[in-house]
């Protein structure tokens, strides 16, 4: 049986986008990628070479030596890289070099999978405009800052909540005010809010949505 794609994930920080995906993912046997995770990977590098991530052009040099695969997954996951994550993420360069990618991995996704969910801030509404499923996932900003909170402070107790809620409200504003490319769902897009859904239930419902829509 198959089934429609691409899936288009968008919402804010720490909204439950990347652990639906990779449930849906792996239910489907669809290839998922983290956008997010391309912005933080041209931030790490900005910042590893001591430069600005709001500076354009060093971002857009960053950019156009990122390599997929060879993305540090632990050291993107820091607050310090998110923050730098929204900063590269305004400049159009940095963003059209990451385009590319993101339209490449949804029209062919990896040999044996049946196809891909990309989830990011802009997927519905400019990398894949005619995705037949979009999904728009959001939460209040208390309940993702105590998310964020939880996954962060494993690592570095001394983490506070309310820095926290400060830092995911300040990057929410970054993201819906760019210039480019807002956090905004796309006009076709299902809302899905998980403050009050266990993921289990954001899941259920998700599935049930593209369930109805092919198959
Ligand atoms: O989802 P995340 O926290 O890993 O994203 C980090 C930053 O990357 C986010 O604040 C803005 C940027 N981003 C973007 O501009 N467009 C996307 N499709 C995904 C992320």
């Amino acid at each position: 049986m198959s089934y429609p794609s691409p899936i288009a994930i968008d919402g804010p920080a720490a909204a439950g986008k990347g652990t639906l995906a990779k449930k849906l993912g792996s239910h489907f046997n669809f290839a998922c990628l983290d956008t997010g995770a391309l912005y933080r990977g041209v931030a790490l590098l900005v910042l590893q070479a001591q430069d600005d991530p709001t500076d354009s052009q060093k971002s857009l040099e960053a950019a156009q030596k990122l390599d997929i695969d060879k993305i540090d997954h632990t050291a993107i996951r820091s607050a310090e890289v998110g923050q730098a994550a929204a900063d590269v993420a305004v400049h159009q360069g940095v963003r059209s070099c990451i385009l590319d990618l993101q339209r490449h991995f949804a029209a062919n996704p990896p040999a044996g999978k049946d196809g891909a969910i990309l989830d990011g801030r802009d997927i519905g509404t400019f990398v894949c405009p005619d995705a037949p499923v979009k999904l728009f996932v959001t939460a209040s900003a208390e309940i993702r800052a105590h998310r964020r909170w939880l996954e962060l402070s494993v690592n570095d107790p001394s983490l506070k909540e309310a820095d926290i809620l400060e830092a995911v409200i300040a990057r929410d504003k970054k993201d819906m005010e760019r210039a480019i490319a807002p956090l905004r769902p796309a006009k076709d897009a299902h809302l899905l809010d998980t403050s009050d859904l266990g993921i289990e239930n954001a899941f259920e419902a998700a599935l049930k949505l593209i369930t109805s829509i092919g198959g």
